[in-house]
């Protein structure tokens, strides 16, 4: 059990916002698996002061997709006042602010991770939002800037005084970018830092990796990105293996098959089937993964413009489980 301000959820692994991925479709994927929280892909406050068509796409939801956190990209207070006007009341049901983007064409804005260089302004940030929020706040940062300059317990101790509701934190360096080794101790030291709760980031993509990460950090939570990339049933793996210590086999063809459908569907309703396609073609490749001799079927997906197309690429990977049935290891 977690809680996150009045939000309590029953299993503490949630799907972590992620910028071209986690949209309405995907979402709802995860979630009939068992992701009890997801979250909007970064949005940024001045589009949502302008509320394009871009920006409201990124917001929409229904019903079915709560409790659903909105994380922002921002660093000027007026602006993330402004946004918060814009945002339909009960819509969403918590904010994140993102110190966690590595990206340079955001830092050098000093938006996302450069806000890890000024913890002073971070906490004015969340501040500021706490203040005008109706939701909880939470934030979302990295272990620090560089190797140099770790500073995550400093800044988790400043947003905690913000009078945030939980920190997420992503357990590499904003040097890392997304490779190399997850610090667990840095991780630890946030959790022995503050009071509120803490969701961990970083390597969550096998269950086993997931229960280290709480083994080794003492974290509240975590939360699930690349892990799920392709492979949305971590969540129920990441239960079974939570609760009872038992590693559940990965999803046999048919179920593999109903689920990319299912995706195929959600995206065509949401996009429309030119847009809804081109997206699922990057899925087509990450739920394929491991399944050997696929790549000229990929190659075809790739190319294919139609939903009809995709759904007869899809059908086809029946071919692939009767030729062997030990090839599905992804
Ligand atoms: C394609 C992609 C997009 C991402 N976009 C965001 C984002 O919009 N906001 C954010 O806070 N983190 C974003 N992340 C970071 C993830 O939420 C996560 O913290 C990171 O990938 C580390 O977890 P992992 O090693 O389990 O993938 C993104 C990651 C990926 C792979």
């Amino acid at each position: 059990m977690l809680t996150i301000g009045n939000i309590t959820l029953s299993i503490p692994c949630m799907l972590a916002p992620m910028a071209g991925v986690s949209d309405l479709p995907f979402r709802l994927i995860t979630r009939s698996f068992g992701a009890p929280l997801a979250f909007t892909e970064m949005i940024d406050v001045s589009g949502l002061c302008h509320m394009d068509k871009r920006t409201r796409h990124m917001l929409s939801s229904t019903p079915d997709d709560r409790p659903l956190g909105i994380q922002l990209l921002a660093n000027d207070a007026e602006l993330i006042a402004k946004a918060l006007g814009s945002l339909e009341k009960d819509t969403f049901d918590l904010l994140d602010l993102n110190a966690a983007c590595p990206t340079p064409k955001i830092t050098r804005k000093g938006k996302g991770a450069a806000l890890l260089r000024e913890p002073r302004k971070l906490r004015e940030l969340l501040k500021v939002l706490v203040d005008r929020s109706t939701v909880p706040v939470t934030v979302k940062i990295r272990t620090g800037w560089d190797q140099d300059s770790i500073n995550a317990p400093e800044i988790a101790r400043h947003a905690e005084d913000a009078g945030i509701s939980a920190l997420f934190i992503h357990g590499r360096t904003k040097a890392q970018g997304y490779s190399g080794a997850v610090d667990y101790r840095v991780i630890r030291e946030v959790k022995e830092a503050v009071k509120i709760p803490v969701i961990a980031s970083g390597d969550n993509i096998t269950a086993p990796l997931i229960k280290k990460m709480f083994d080794e950090t003492g974290c509240n939570g975590v939360a699930i990105a690349r892990g799920s990339l392709g492979n949305p049933w971590i969540f129920r793996e990441a239960i079974q293996f939570l609760l009872g210590g038992v590693q559940c086999g990965r999803p046999g063809i048919d179920e593999r098959i109903t689920v990319m459908k299912d995706h195929l569907d959600l995206l065509f309703r949401h996009y429309g089937e030119k847009r809804g396609v081109g997206i699922f073609h990057k899925f087509f490749i990450w739920y394929t993964r491991g399944i050997q001799g696929t790549k000229p079927l990929r190659d075809r997906a790739f190319r294919t413009e139609t939903r009809d197309g995709l759904i007869s690429a899809i059908d086809e990977l029946r071919t692939f489980d009767k030729a062997d049935r030990g090839t599905f290891t992804a």
